[in-house]
């Protein structure tokens, strides 16, 4: 990058003009001064903030823009032109390269993104993490982040509160993924704390239980923490998406018919795809009689458990695209959404009708990912779909942008109509 240093070295003074008796030159260059330059770099920053209200800020959250332009990965390359160079640009070039940035990445704070369970944009928190971001330090200790290490103890008191705890303590983890293995690893700890000197040696076996609708780090979990994939048991759930108590007892019992040791249960608040959530109380009690630390993953619905007083904020628009979906031609609800995430399937004109021949369910299986292709390449709307089970390719909804609005979702049936119209079964 351009350091705005030309021009500046040369000069043979310290700070307070008075020359250096031995003066430090590396490379021919003379250290007498920070090697960038403050005024440039400010002025940069400030075109740079212009470009990021301009460019991402406004128009990515202009329904009459793309959600993406998309463009194949050899031509966005050529495009780019990424090769890493020695010689710095000009704040000009620099400045064109941030608009490409945007310009050629998914706009996920649009009011028509819906692939991720993310989405939206709050200015607020964008000015704080600008904020961050330029402090740029760590929260170790008191010394080196002072009023972060006291935010942090609000928050969490807050959290504490929220969720009617009295005595806790908690961490920020950067995600859910984290957040699960850190439990995993808390959870052993608790009951062989001896893992911490010692490591996994006689260690006896170890069993985790999860739901199959859970998360797949869990899984990972077991498998970075050296535990193994095998060391968990996967519980079934409903029809609907959430752990059967009663399975988890049984998985518990082979378990240790099998000689391993029970140590964790993941329940779920939120699942990714179904956005289900586990029986909580019948769970803790299965877990408290059988002395097994209970982790609850709330990566997702976390905070609606948190939010009562704004749950209907959460989940109301919802209730129209549900609405919407059984009263239009074509669309079948997968099941009655528990949460924001809203699991459909489309069946368009060419397979209408065809419900009950041999080969429905293989066609139907393909319609999503033919819209999707469509929907991308012309940046109208991302929405994400995936087979589960049985059950072929189904778009998940996800609706958790505060941006979305009742047009939005119109736009969003409609565009799937239009898109699937030119389905052909093969
Ligand atoms: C229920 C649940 N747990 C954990 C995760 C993982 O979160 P992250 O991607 O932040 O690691 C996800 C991600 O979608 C999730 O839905």
């Amino acid at each position: 990058m351009a350091t705005g240093l030309e021009g500046k070295r040369q000069n043979k003074h310290d700070v307070n003009g008075t020359q250096r008796k031995h003066p430090l030159t590396v490379d021919g260059i003379l250290l007498d001064r920070p090697l960038n330059d403050p005024k440039g770099g400010e002025q940069f920053v400030q075109d740079a903030f212009q470009v990021i209200l301009d460019e991402a800020i406004r128009k990515g959250t202009d329904v009459d823009e793309q959600v993406c332009e998309w463009k194949e990965p050899d031509e966005l390359r050529a495009l780019l032109d990424l090769d890493l160079v020695d010689a710095g640009e000009p704040s000009e070039k620099l400045l064109e390269r941030c608009r490409d940035v945007i310009r050629y990445s998914v706009k996920t704070i649009h009011p028509r993104f819906y692939n991720q369970l993310f989405a939206g944009l709050d200015h607020h928190s964008l000015v704080g993490r600008y904020i961050t971001e330029t402090l740029n330090t760590s929260q170790y200790t008191y010394e080196i982040a002072p009023v972060f290490v006291l935010m942090e103890e609000v928050v969490l008191k807050k959290l504490c509160e929220l969720i009617g705890w009295k005595n806790c303590d908690g961490l920020f983890c950067p995600g859910g993924s984290m957040s699960n293995m850190y439990a995993m690893n808390v959870a052993r700890y608790k009951l062989f704390p001896e893992i911490k000197k010692r490591g996994l040696w006689e260690l006896p076996r170890m069993a985790v239980f999860t739901s199959k609708e859970s998360h797949y780090s869990v899984t990972k979990g077991a498998a970075f923490q050296g535990l193994g994939t095998d060391s968990v048991y996967m519980v079934k759930a409903d029809e609907r998406g959430r752990m059967i108590p009663k399975e988890l007892e049984e998985q518990i019992s082979i378990a240790k018919s099998k000689g391993a040791v029970p140590f964790l249960v993941n329940a779920t608040s939120g699942t990714t795809v179904f956005g289900a959530f586990d029986p909580l109380p019948e769970i803790a009690d299965i877990c408290e009689k059988q002395g097994i630390w209970l982790h609850v993953d709330a990566a997702w619905g976390g905070s609606a458990l948190l939010s009562k007083k704004h749950r209907h904020l959460l989940t109301g628009i919802e209730r129209y695209l549900v609405n919407e979906i059984k009263e239009r031609p074509g669309f079948r609800l997968l099941m009655e959404p528990q949460f924001v995430n809203v699991c459909f399937w489309y069946i368009p004109p060419s397979l209408q009708g065809k419900e009950d021949t041999p080969d429905f369910q293989k066609n139907l299986g393909k319609v999503a990912p033919f819209i999707k292709e469509q929907m991308v390449k012309q940046g109208t709307v991302m929405v994400g779909y995936q087979p589960h089970g049985n059950n072929v390719n189904f778009f998940r909804q996800v609706l958790v942008s505060p941006r979305v609005s009742l047009d939005d979702l119109d736009f969003f049936m409609n565009e799937i109509q239009r898109l699937g119209s030119d389905f052909q079964p093969q």
